[in-house]
């Protein structure tokens, strides 16, 4: 494996970034949102990869921000460091192509928060999932305080942002935050499976429902709904719908083209 803190491959149709520095349990420092931005976009705008698996080596995902980066810095530094952070979990939350995150071991501040920028969260039961930034005498800048309580809600986030409690996989997985392994053994492996069942899809519909998904939750459900038909429309003209619907008739599989 490369020196570098964040590691980038292509398989077929899925990216992967591989978080790389297992010794400290993947603890994000600015080199590792440099490299994990500078991926994100590689894999939006050059790569023909339709899908995206954010993971990471060795026995965690991650362990949050690097508290050792925190020693000798000042707030204005630390809200510098902050914000590099939310924009690269914006390009993540932004990229056009879904980004799918596999949780094992601890999942920690800002690596739960980089996850919880993603389009889905796959996890394995026994992990261990956390916003420990109040034993610090911190606060959570990544979205902790904000993505989390609308996903599990608000008393559930404030027991965990104010007391440090730790939930498991299996407890992420029944509040409806995460996504479970299914038959597969690890998250990696699950995450891939799902990866490898999205990029059979027409491309048009899976980007565009992610951007509903993500534009929808914050509109009226008035001006959501107009958006879902008009884009449903702008699908139905698409060459991949003209193909998925002429297959369903002729009793085959779909050939997709990505038209
Ligand atoms: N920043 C920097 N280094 C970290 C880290 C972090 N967030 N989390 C773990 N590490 C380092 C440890 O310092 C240790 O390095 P060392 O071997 O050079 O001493 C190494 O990773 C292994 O961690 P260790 O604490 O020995 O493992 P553990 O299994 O006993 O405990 C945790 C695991 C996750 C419970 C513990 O490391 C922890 O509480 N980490 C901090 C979590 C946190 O507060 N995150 C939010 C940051 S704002």
């Amino acid at each position: 494996m490369s020196a570098e803190p964040v590691v980038y491959r292509e398989q077929g149709d899925i990216a992967f970034f591989t978080l790389n520095r297992p010794e400290k349990l993947n603890a994000l420092n600015p080199r590792v949102f440099e490299l994990l931005g500078e991926f994100v976009q590689r894999f939006a705008t050059e790569s023909s990869a339709k899908v995206a698996v954010l993971h990471g080596n060795g026995t965690s995902f991650a362990a949050g921000a690097d508290i050792e980066h925190y020693v000798d810095i000042s707030a204005v530094q630390y809200l510098e460091f902050m914000r590099t952070g939310n924009r690269v979990q914006s390009l993540y939350s932004e990229c056009p192509k879904p980004v799918i995150a596999a949780l094992h071991g601890y999942a920690l501040g800002g690596g739960l928060e980089l996850a919880l920028a993603c389009d889905f969260i796959v996890v394995e039961a026994e992990a261990q999932l956390g916003l420990p930034e109040v034993r610090l005498g911190l606060l959570p800048g990544g979205g902790g305080t904000q993505r989390l309580p609308r996903l599990i809600g608000t008393m559930r986030t404030a027991e965990m942002l104010m007391t440090a409690k730790r939930i498991t996989g299996a407890q992420a997985v029944e509040w409806g935050m995460a996504l479970g392994v299914g038959e597969h053994p690890d998250a990696l492996s699950a995450a891939t499976a799902l990866a490898e069942r999205i990029a059979l899809q027409a491309t048009l519909p899976v980007r565009l429902a992610k951007v509903l998904l993500r534009s929808g939750a914050d509109a009226s459900l008035d001006a959501a709904m107009d958006l879902e038909q008009s884009m449903g429309a702008v699908v139905f003209a698409t060459e991949d719908a003209r193909e998925g619907i002429r297959a369903f008739v002729e009793k085959r599989r779909p050939e997709f083209k990505g038209a």
